[in-house]
């Protein structure tokens, strides 16, 4: 039987209105949200990444394969935020949440309380995105089992009201599975299931040598990516233990997959014009970053025909 999102805040059941800020979205009477159910409620799926370009061509990509009427142009129903952009082709969301888990938190608490407000039944949350990979070839998709922070650790840490709290990063296992097995041999490229390191520190968080500030050498960072490689830590990104913790929280599915768009083991620096020195131009990169596309396009096909 599906079910409607219960939130663990106990203050949502005192606020007559709510206000969901970034997305500019008007809940005047959180008693009747009978508009919201009309506008959002069928949402079943709910695709977060980057940018909001990205995003938006995600959308168009779903709304072909999924024969969704209309969807050729989609409109961003969050403009007048002027932060996040969302777009809705038939029961899918698809958001854009910034770099890190700062900026992804906020929208993903505000889009939380949509679903909740739009009574969605068991709604699923995936991040597409792109990572650093490690000891994986670049354009490998990668599925997130355990989701491991800075320290290495799989948990993430925040700190509320003064105290560290720290919460368990997993993503839910049959939907993880499921995605993984979207993926064919023919593809070209493999999927995989693995466990992410996520950090709020693109570069001396990830152990780049190439950032602004440096204080080890590339034998420490060496070392560094060694330990995450031993256990089973196969990407890095800077998303996924706060996705994975606060989904837990909110007890809804959630699910993280990335495209590796360098091969940490072998250098630091992504993408640009290179002569031959960085492995991917920019356009392999933008044709890598449509594989998550695919493998969520075969997932959705399945699950929205059930
Ligand atoms: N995103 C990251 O966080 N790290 C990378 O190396 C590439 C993309």
């Amino acid at each position: 039987m599906a079910n409607s999102v219960e939130l663990a805040n106990p203050n949502l059941a005192d606020m007559s209105s709510d206000f969901l800020y970034h997305l500019a979205i008007n809940v005047p009477n959180t008693k009747d949200t009978s508009e919201l159910q009309k506008q959002f409620g069928d949402v079943r799926v709910i695709c977060v990444g980057g940018t909001a370009s990205r995003m938006r061509e995600l959308a168009i990509y779903l709304g072909k394969t999924l024969n969704i009427p209309n969807s050729a142009e989609p409109v961003d129903l969050c403009k007048q935020g002027n932060r996040y952009a969302v777009f809705k082709v038939g029961p899918v969301l698809c958001a854009s949440h910034g770099v890190g888990s700062s900026t992804f938190s906020v929208v993903l608490h505000e889009l939380l309380k949509l679903v909740k407000y739009a009574k969605c039944q068991d709604p699923i949350f995936i991040r597409i995105g792109t990572c650093g990979g490690v000891g994986v070839p670049p354009g490998t998709v990668v599925v997130t089992k355990d989701a491991y922070n800075g320290l290495l650790n799989n948990e993430h840490e925040i700190f509320i009201l003064g105290e560290r709290v720290v919460r368990p990063a997993h993503f839910h296992k049959d939907v993880m599975l499921a995605i993984v097995a979207c993926g064919q041999q023919s593809d070209g490229f493999d999927t995989i299931n693995a466990n992410t390191m996520s950090t709020d520190c693109f570069y001396e968080g990830q152990g780049r040598i190439d950032g602004a500030v440096c204080h080890y050498n590339n034998e420490q960072k060496m070392q560094f990516l060694q330990r995450a490689h031993a256990k089973g830590i196969r990407n890095i990104e800077m998303e996924a233990t706060m996705m994975a913790s606060l989904t837990l929280q909110a007890k809804v599915k959630a699910a993280d997959i990335c495209v590796t768009i360098v091969n940490r083991l072998n250098g630091d620096q992504v993408c640009g014009d290179s002569e031959g020195k960085v492995p991917l131009s920019l356009e392999q990169k933008k044709n890598f970053e449509h594989r998550p596309f695919l493998i969520v396009g075969r997932y959705l096909q399945k699950l929205l025909s059930n």
